[in-house]
C-alpha cells in the first residue's frame, strides 16, 4: 500500500511537471522553480490514503485531483511569500525574490488557474468542495493579514484563521480522496474531519517550528511568521509569561531578542500542548473508519506532524 502512495506522489510530481507547460519562458521556468523544489507533498498523500481508507484501490484515478491540491497548495505559497516578505522557499530563492512581486502574483494565478483544468474532469460536487476550500484559505490569509495590521490577535481568532488558511485544503483533499472511492457519508465526514485537524496541527507546529527550528532543515526563514497574524499568538502568549516588553530594546536584533525570550516563556509548550490536542481529535475522526494499513498509515502521518523538523 506505502508502495501504491509513493508511486501516486511520483505520478503527482510527473503530473505537475507537465501540466505548467507554456510558451511564456518566465512563467514556465517560475512555476517549474517553485515545483521542482520539492516540498513534503504532505496533501497528496493525504488524498490518496483517504481514498484507500475509505474502500478505493485505484491510485490513477486520483492522481489529477491529489495534483490539483498540491498545485493549490504552491500557489498560496507563492502568494503568501509576497505578504510575509519571505526570502526563501522550499531550500530555494522565493519566486518573488528572484522574479520581483508582479511576476510572483503572475505566477501564482497561473498555478491557481491550472488547477481548474486539472479538476475539471472531476464534475461539478469535486470542484465547488475544492472551490470552498480555496475562498476559506483566501478568507484565511486575508483575516491573518487584517490581525498583523491591528497587532493583536486573540486565542479564538487564531483558531478561525489556522482553520481557514491551512485545515480546509487538508479538509477537503481527504473528504474529495473519500468521495472519489465512493466512501459512505459517514466515513467522509469522518475523514473530512480527520483532515481538518490534522491541517490545524500542522499549522500550529509550523508556528512553534518558526521559534525553535532550524532555517537550513526548514527551507524557509524562522521568524518570520512572528509578527505576522498566525505566529503572532506565540509571542502574545510568551509576552505574557514574561515581563510584557515584548521585542528586544538596545542594539540587540529585535526577533532574535523576542525568539529568545519565546523559548523561555513557556509559549511553545502551550502551543504544543494545543497542537497534540488537535492531533487526538483527527485521531478520534479515524475512529469512524473501517481500520485498514491505510487508517494506520494515516494515524502516523499524525506523529510525524507532530515531531516534524521540516
Ligand atoms: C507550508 O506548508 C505552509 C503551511 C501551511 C504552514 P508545507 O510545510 O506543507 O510546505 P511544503 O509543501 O512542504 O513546502
Ligand atoms: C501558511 O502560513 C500559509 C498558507 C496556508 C498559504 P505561514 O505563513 O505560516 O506559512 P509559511 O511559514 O510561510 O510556510
Ligand atoms: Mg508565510
Ligand atoms: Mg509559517
Amino acid at each position: 500500500m506505502l508502495l501504491q502512495v509513493d508511486e501516486g506522489i511520483a505520478s503527482v510530481d510527473q503530473l505537475l511537471d507537465r501540466v505548467v507547460h507554456t510558451d511564456v519562458g518566465l512563467l514556465q521556468e517560475s512555476s517549474l522553480h517553485i515545483i521542482r523544489a520539492g516540498g513534503k507533498r504532505l496533501r497528496p498523500r493525504v488524498v490518496f490514503l483517504s481514498h484507500l481508507a475509505a474502500g478505493g484501490n485505484d491510485i490513477s484515478s486520483v492522481v489529477p485531483l491529489a495534483a490539483a491540491v498540491e498545485l493549490v497548495h504552491t500557489a498560496t505559497l507563492v502568494h503568501d511569500d509576497i505578504n510575509d516578505h519571505s526570502p526563501t522557499r522550499r531550500g530555494r530563492v522565493a519566486v518573488h525574490a528572484r522574479w520581483g512581486r508582479t511576476f510572483a502574483l503572475l505566477t501564482g494565478d497561473y498555478l491557481f488557474t491550472k488547477v481548474y483544468e486539472m479538476m475539471a474532469p472531476y464534475g461539478p460536487e469535486f470542484n465547488v468542495t475544492m472551490a470552498d476550500a480555496c475562498v476559506k484559505l483566501v478568507e484565511g490569509e486575508t483575516l491573518q493579514a487584517a490581525a498583523a495590521k491591528a497587532g493583536a490577535i486573540d486565542q479564538p481568532t487564531y483558531k478561525r484563521i489556522v482553520t481557514l488558511k491551512t485545515a480546509s485544503l487538508f479538509r477537503a483533499g481527504a473528504i474529495m480522496g473519500a468521495q472519489l472511492a465512493n466512501g459512505s457519508e459517514k466515513v467522509v465526514e469522518a475523514l473530512g474531519n480527520f483532515g481538518k485537524y490534522l491541517g490545524v496541527a500542522f499549522q500550529i507546529v509550523d508556528d512553534v517550528l518558526d521559534v525553535i527550528g532550524d532555517p537550513d532543515t526548514l527551507g524557509k526563514p524562522v521568524g518570520n511568521d512572528m509578527n505576522q497574524g498566525s505566529g503572532a499568538i506565540l509571542a502574545q502568549n510568551g509576552r505574557k509569561y514574561t515581563d510584557g516588553s515584548g521585542p528586544g530594546d538596545g542594539e540587540a536584533d529585535p526577533i532574535a531578542t523576542m525568539m529568545a525570550q519565546l523559548k523561555e516563556s513557556g509559549a511553545v509548550e502551550i502551543a504544543l500542548i494545543e497542537a497534540r490536542e488537535m492531533a487526538s481529535k483527527a485521531l478520534a475522526g479515524l475512529k469512524n473508519v473501517p481500520e485498514s494499513p491505510a487508517t494506520e498509515e494515516l494515524a502516523s502521518l499524525v506523529d510525524q506532524v507532530l515531531e516534524r523538523q521540516n
